[in-house]
């Protein structure tokens, strides 16, 4: 707690903090008023998702090919347009889960406001493969 209480300055502290948040707050939820894990898996509490030897590891693997990883604070649907021809590009898309007016996504996320169909059409122009997580709801199965 005393960690997550301090200001962060530099681009490596705030990095750290949005890992220990990420790893000990409840769900990962990084939303204002997440609290910390209770019992975790197996009641390991907060150990059972810090880890840090196993989190230095994909760091440092991360890092191997740091190069090629372009992160854009950008619309993925506007950069799913950018590549929908292109037949070599694969998608995981991992969009919040709030169709059909569910909650889930709009108490988790930030930026929750989204438009499926849109979404959906999209994902049917793209050339290459795709990978989409989405709540077992009807709304969702009608779209898809
Ligand atoms: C289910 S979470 C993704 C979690 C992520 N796969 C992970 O493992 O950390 C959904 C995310 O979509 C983001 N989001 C919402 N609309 C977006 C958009 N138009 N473009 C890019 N990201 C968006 C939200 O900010 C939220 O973080």
């Amino acid at each position: 707690m005393d960690e997550l209480n301090k200001t962060s300055k530099t681009q490596r502290e705030k990095a750290f903090k949005t890992i220990l948040k990420n790893r000990t707050l409840h769900g990962g939820i990084l939303a204002e008023g997440s609290g910390f894990l209770k019992h975790g898996e197996n009641g390991k509490g907060i150990r059972s998702r810090w880890y840090p030897e196993t989190l230095a590891k994909r760091l440092f693997n991360m890092a191997q090919v740091a190069d090629r990883i372009d992160f854009r604070c950008a619309d993925g649907l506007r950069v799913m347009e950018e590549f929908a021809a292109n037949k070599d590009a694969v998608y995981f898309i991992d969009p919040p889960y709030t169709a059909g007016g569910k909650k889930a996504g709009k108490r988790l996320y930030k930026y929750n406001d989204l438009d499926h169909e849109r979404l959906f059409k999209l994902c049917k122009s793209l050339k290459g493969d795709f990978l989409i997580t989405y709540d077992n709801a009807e709304e969702v199965k009608e779209m898809a």
